[in-house]
């Protein structure tokens, strides 16, 4: 009788350490987070890990949309939410391998979006390879009436027959869009237009540093200058990041010049994101740290940079961020 007793008294303690410890987890992720920590797990508001890399954001309304690529149970883009660049809700996946019959074994990667005023469509544009390896090398299309809901796949090619691998899309001030891709086995940046409706690459406008060997170009226009991020290609390991500037798109664009550590503080650049405040427009270097081991482990970093003089970015490292997205003021 006495054991019994013990028994269910132990039980119940039991019971009640399971509770609050499994409440405190929740609880804890479903804190509202005031900063960002650099280096740790990234979670959505439910505490689950976010699977964007490779991603590009895109404010709409009040909202800062953050696409990227998810490699998980068929999904290769995902897309999440914010009105404050810390609390992410996760809200769709926007193109998987049911998209259309050419992804059946595609890998997807650096999906970046832009809106088309005149079509009114959000376009894609990503970096497509068909199979294991990276020999396909193409750009691929992709379009939706709603940046929240399942985009339509175009079509994949190679521009101007030019391979094409690690990208990013660049909506100039006055509409005109631009498309950059690493091309001849990574060798060369190359620089396209693209058509009025942003489906197509138009023309084929300069080759950035021939030769360079570049690749995960981020691109954002301050005050009157273009500034292009880019890394070298050491596969998954991190190296120096460079970027180089200039005056108009189309060049002439200045020699590469070092910015952050050798490792740019173990990471990859992957997009520059301006915050538009009432104080100040700040910009962010959002970078993925790869764990080429295990791709699921990677990570991501949200540095500020800042600008000495009108054609210098600098990229320091801090261990947590707290973007105020409100005055543009990053703490
Ligand atoms: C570096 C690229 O930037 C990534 O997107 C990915 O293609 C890896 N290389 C693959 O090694």
């Amino acid at each position: 009788m006495k054991t019994q007793k013990t028994h269910s008294i132990s039980k119940s303690i039991l019971l009640l350490i399971l509770i609050s410890f499994t409440s405190g987890i929740f609880a804890q992720s479903m804190e509202t987070k005031t900063s960002i920590l650099n280096g740790q797990d990234f979670t959505d508001i439910k505490g689950t890990v976010i699977t964007a890399h490779g991603g590009g954001f895109l404010k709409v309304g009040d909202y800062y949309y953050w696409l990227g690529e998810n490699r998980k149970n068929g999904v290769f883009v995902s897309c999440y939410r914010s009105k404050d660049l810390m609390n992410w809700e996760f809200r769709a996946d926007l193109l998987t391998r049911e998209s259309n019959p050419t992804l059946d074994r595609a890998n997807i990667e650096r999906p970046k979006v832009i809106y088309n005023e005149k079509t009114k469509k959000y376009i894609m544009w990503m970096h497509y390879e068909y199979g294991r390896d990276y020999s396909y090398a193409r750009a691929a299309v992709a379009f939706s009436d709603n940046i929240e809901k399942p985009f339509t796949f175009l079509k994949s090619f190679r521009p101007f027959e030019n391979m094409s691998r690690d990208c990013t899309l660049y909506k100039d001030e006055d509409g005109t869009a631009y498309f950059l891709s690493a091309a001849r086995e990574n060798y060369d940046m190359m620089l396209y237009r693209l058509t009025d409706d942003y489906l197509d690459a138009k023309e084929q406008i300069a080759t950035l540093w021939p030769g360079g060997h570049r690749e995960a170009p981020a691109m954002v226009k301050r005050g009157d200058y273009y500034f292009l991020m880019t890394s070298g290609c050491t596969g998954w390991t991190p190296n120096q990041g460079k970027y180089a500037y200039a005056k108009s798109i189309l060049g002439p664009w200045s020699d590469l010049k070092d910015i952050g550590n050798s490792t740019t503080y173990d990471s990859q650049s992957t997009f520059i994101l301006p915050i538009k405040g009432n104080k100040k427009i700040n910009y962010l270097y959002v970078g993925d740290r790869w764990d080429g081991k295990k791709y699921s482990n990677s990570t991501y970093i949200f540095l500020p940079l800042t600008f000495e003089n009108d054609s210098t970015m600098e990229l320091k490292w801090v261990d947590k961020i707290s973007p105020n997205v409100q005055t543009g003021m990053i703490d």
